[in-house]
């Protein structure tokens, strides 16, 4: 379709704050098929569609991370694909194709692909283009090919309904959408302060939910609660959806939401009762948690699944995870039971001196994700038994199932690849090319997970020279030429200091700082 055939539309009117978005990278959705029983392709060597790829927030940094991989991009704001255009010559990405285009109007010409990502689309539009945008996946899928669809759902989504409406209500008819998120935001602002005078489990409700919105840059609150289609649904009505298209529901990107156990034995005992398969299951836990948004994974129908996991699933996968001990002089040895934390306050309380391990081990070395072997290998040897060869095999198969726990459990992540960066500092480190660009621009920067990392003013200015030709002398020269140009300001007794050894001293550790920042979040490269 020509870009003249199009007219402007709402993201071109506001653009969306398009970012990266972890859930959906290739490798992170073959490890989820995998363990329930699929042999989803190499996700270095795999072809991606985005539908709704915006400006390219997350296809770029997929591109980069991947690059024998192909990407392409499907966005009807002219805008936005144009920015998405620029983002991509200027990081030099010769795998992706960015295609103006109406969802609407694609056909199977595009091609087969491995991976299908539609993130914020599904309930912002009509119902035929819900239907196409099945049909389209069901069309374009490889046979063991994954699809990413996220969607508002309810119950979640009846509170934040009732905001929507009263925002859309307060703005005048052919408001501008500026004056409508000025007044929709003084109108959240009302609720939250009189949500929190009432002093009622409603009120702490209201203002909780107000004051998330309140939250949000403007770009998302637009198209969240101006936009004319904004149409939750619940789980059960999208499977029937997709079944009607003819796919099969894989499972949740969010893989630990789909455990009743992490309601209790009590609750997932009643569950098994009350639910005669696993989309009621399913249905009943998102009431449980009123449930507001779903990232839905799913594949062609015939393709088999195992539902029930069994370690040999796991065996091929890579896992990570931040799991602090809680006890500080924990006895890796004994079979006292320890308390191990995420930070998003998952807990796992064990006794097994292997899964202790294994959670110290991965702890120490984060953000590292360790394979199975090498894990298996590194409890082995920490807890001072034989080779992983002489190990028996209730061993391997012991430490298999305490991983799917801590999967269910969301304690631990799992992907399908080794990781795409490196913990060693080298003597000419290097970050992507991508991370260096947005660090030019702002503090804001995406790590080789594809999450967003906030840097320090030190660490954003030191990266920016990561280039992978500098060593620590010509890092430091660096950043001494900055302060010269009044790039950098160093205080000395509140002063501004130009020059002398207390400036290099202070560069000198900024730098060091600066680089166990990058590796610890995952943003040096090899
Ligand atoms: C809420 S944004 C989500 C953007 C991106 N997927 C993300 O999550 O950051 C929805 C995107 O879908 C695009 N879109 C909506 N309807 C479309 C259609 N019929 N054809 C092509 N793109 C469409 C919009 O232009 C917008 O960029």
């Amino acid at each position: 379709m020509s870009a003249s055939a199009i007219t402007l539309n709402p993201y071109d009117e506001v653009p969306f704050p398009s970012q990266p978005l972890p859930q959906t990278l290739p490798d992170r959705l073959a490890a989820i098929g995998t363990l329930f029983g699929m042999t989803p392709p190499p996700a270095d060597r795999c072809r991606v569609l985005e539908l709704g790829s915006a400006t390219g927030g997350n296809l770029l940094p997929m591109a980069e991370h991947f690059p024998d991989s192909h990407f392409v991009g499907v966005d009807y704001a002219r805008a936005q694909v144009q920015a998405a255009e620029r983002a991509a010559s200027l990081l030099n990405l010769r795998n992706v194709e960015l295609r103006h285009a109406d969802i609407n109007t694609l056909d199977d010409s595009l091609g087969k692909f491995d991976y299908i990502v539609c993130h914020g689309v599904y309930s912002w539009v009509s119902d035929d283009l819900q239907r196409k945008i099945l049909e389209l996946i069901q069309h374009s899928l490889t046979p063991q090919g994954i699809a990413y669809v996220s969607y508002n759902t309810n119950p979640g989504w009846y509170l934040r309904l009732m905001l929507r409406e009263m925002m859309f209500d307060f703005a005048p008819a052919g408001a501008t959408a500026v004056s409508r998120l000025a007044r929709g935001r003084a109108l959240l602002e009302f609720f939250a302060k009189a949500g929190e005078r009432q002093k009622t489990s409603y009120g702490e409700l209201l203002k909780l939910e107000a004051e998330s919105i309140l939250k949000l840059p403007d770009g998302y609150i637009y198209h969240e609660y101006y936009e004319s289609d904004n149409r939750p649904l619940y789980f059960h009505e999208f499977v029937e959806h997709a079944q009607a298209a003819n796919l099969q529901y894989l499972g949740e990107a969010a893989v630990a939401t789909m455990f009743a156990s992490n309601f209790g034995a009590k609750a997932e005992e009643h569950l098994k009762g009350l639910c005669p398969d696993l989309i009621s299951t399913e249905q009943h836990l998102d009431i449980l948690r009123t449930r507001g948004f779903r990232q839905t994974l799913l594949c062609l129908p015939d393709v088999p699944l195992r539902r029930h996991l069994l370690p040999d699933r796991i065996e091929s996968l890579y896992f990570y995870g931040r799991v602090a001990p809680q006890n500080p002089n924990l006895d890796l040895k004994s079979r006292e039971l320890e308390t191990f934390k995420a930070p998003n306050g998952v807990g796992l309380s064990t006794p097994a001196p292997g899964l202790k391990a294994a959670l110290c081990l991965l702890n120490d070395a984060w953000p590292r994700a360790f394979s199975f072997p090498e894990l298996l290998a590194a409890v082995s040897e920490r807890l001072g038994g034989p080779s992983t060869a002489e190990l028996p095999a209730s061993v391997r198969e012991g430490l298999g199932q305490n991983l799917i726990q801590c999967i269910a459990t969301g304690l631990l992540e799992i992907n399908s690849r080794p990781d795409a960066f490196t913990t060693r500092i080298s003597d000419q480190p290097q970050t992507s090319r991508l991370a260096r660009a947005e660090a030019r621009s702002g503090s804001r920067v995406t790590n080789r997970r594809n999450e967003i990392v906030d840097l320090d003013d030190g660490t954003r200015n030191v990266l920016i020279y990561l280039d992978g030709h500098r060593d620590r002398a010509s890092l430091l020269g660096e950043l001494m030429a900055a302060v010269d140009r009044g790039e950098i300001s160093i205080l000395k007794d509140g002063i501004p200091a130009t020059s002398g050894e207390a400036v290099r001293t202070t560069l000198q550790s900024t730098l060091d700082e600066a680089l166990a920042k990058l590796a610890s979040n995952a943003l040096l490269v090899d």
